[in-house]
């Protein structure tokens, strides 16, 4: 059985953390709760005793085991550590190493696991002060739990809802499942040939004109990244993106506009490669003629005829012959079907699926929520976090799976 300990401070979202107890010990988990003092202004230990059935921490010299010290025995204990609601206040303390309460000091005591769910209001959330915080933390290996969006107790709709206790359920549930694979050296990727394409593409109508998308090629360069981090040597295929060109040795980069250049690219590698990740969001049209010189205005409506883009992942799924291939697919709506869908007609091993109707995740945003569809039918939710923790996820997903 594995040990959650669970570390609640003073926001109204301190509510959610019962319902969140109750989920993890429905799911088999056992459960230990901190209380700060002012998440006692909104909830009781009591509630949290009756559901973990376990004793309640809410005080660092209330020593009750003489053969131990309670906020050192606490973290070791814990399997992970999951902090929610973290309000501005905890988090600022944390990121200064401040311990000047049970949650605190148990914190800056550990080596488990923590996984932060901050929940305020959205002002307190976007000040800088607030974000340079959270980035310390994510750089010293905390895991973030984002909030979304919604109706938050201030009255305002905005970003600062704690992530739902259904959601960190499964995020935990995904961490435990997966053996991390800490050890790079003896990743799988390491010495492989990776392929990763990133960004949008560009279709020129004529040369002030084109048709493209929203996609950044933030994950893209972040899987590039990590693959190269992990003994990979890549050659990223870029569309036109404003992200800085990697420095990493290990990867090469090839920038290309349009899809039919993203293609020739793609093809002139793939012999040699062994695994490769689709991202780029290629554009499926691009104009049937394109002008050499700009398309004068007139009057009314102007019809433009579209043809089909070369379907490159669909080449690959043909030609394979040792690769494996992970496409993703970009839904707003039957996501898991499509996903399937797009599992058997590219011939692809894996689908990583995520809905870009969602404006807090998908193209351009720091984040994203990605399912893996695995050709033998598995899936891997891997919940919503930064991209950069995503493309981890992803590789160690894939570490024991793809070969
Ligand atoms: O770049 P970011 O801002 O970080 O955003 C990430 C993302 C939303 C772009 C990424 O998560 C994503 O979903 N990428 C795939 C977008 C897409 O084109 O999806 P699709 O469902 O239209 O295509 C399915 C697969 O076929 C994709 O792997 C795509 O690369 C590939 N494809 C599509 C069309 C085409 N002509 N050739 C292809 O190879």
């Amino acid at each position: 059985m594995k040990r959650i300990l669970l570390a609640v401070s003073g926001g109204i979202a301190a509510y959610k953390a019962i319902d969140l107890t109750s989920k993890l010990t429905q799911a088999g988990y056992e459960v230990r709760v901190m209380l700060t003092e002012n998440a006692q202004e909104f909830v009781t230990p009591l509630a949290f005793q009756a559901i973990s059935r376990n004793p309640v921490y809410t005080n660092t010299f209330k020593e009750e085991n003489p053969a131990e010290i309670q906020h050192v025995a606490l973290g070791d204990w814990a399997d992970a550590i999951v902090v929610a609601p973290a309000t501005a206040n905890l988090i600022a303390k944390l990121s200064n190493g401040i311990a000047d309460d049970m949650i605190t000091s148990t914190l800056l005591a550990t080596e488990t696991p923590t996984f932060i769910a901050p929940a305020m209001n959205v002002h307190m959330y976007e000040n800088n002060r607030t974000q340079h915080n959270m980035a310390v933390l994510k750089s010293d290996g905390y895991q973030f739990l984002e909030p979304g969006e919604g109706y938050l107790a201030c009255g305002y709709v905005a970003k600062g809802r704690m992530e739902e206790p259904l959601q960190i359920l499964t995020r935990l549930e995904t961490f435990f499942n997966e053996e991390p694979v800490t050890n790079h050296t003896h990743s799988s990727f390491a010495g492989k040939r990776a392929l990763v394409t990133a960004g949008p593409t560009i279709e020129e109508l004529d040369p002030v004109r084109y048709l493209s998308n929203h996609s950044s090629g933030k994950i893209g360069y972040a899987l590039s990244e990590a693959l190269a981090d992990r003994g990979a040597k890549v050659t990223l295929v870029s569309g036109p993106t404003h992200l800085a060109q990697p420095e990493h040795a290990n990867i090469e980069v090839i920038q290309v506009q349009s899809a039919e250049e993203m293609f020739e690219a793609v093809k002139s590698k793939y012999k040699q490669i062994d695994i490769v990740f689709k991202a780029a969001a290629v554009s499926d049209y691009t104009p049937a003629e394109a002008l050499t010189h700009k398309l004068k205005k007139q009057d009314g409506e102007l019809a433009v005829t579209f043809k089909r883009t070369p379907d490159i992942l669909k080449y690959l799924g043909e030609h394979k012959t040792h690769q494996y291939l992970v496409g993703f697919a970009a839904e707003t709506q039957h996501i898991t079907e499509y996903a399937q869908q797009k599992l058997q007609k590219k011939n692809a091993n894996v689908i990583i699926a995520n809905n870009v109707g969602d404006k807090s995740i998908g193209f351009s945003s720091d984040d994203n929520d990605y399912t893996m569809h695995f050709a033998n039918q598995e899936v891997i939710a891997l919940g919503k976090d930064t991209k950069i923790s995503l493309a981890a996820k992803i590789l160690d997903a894939l570490e024991t799976r793809w070969q």
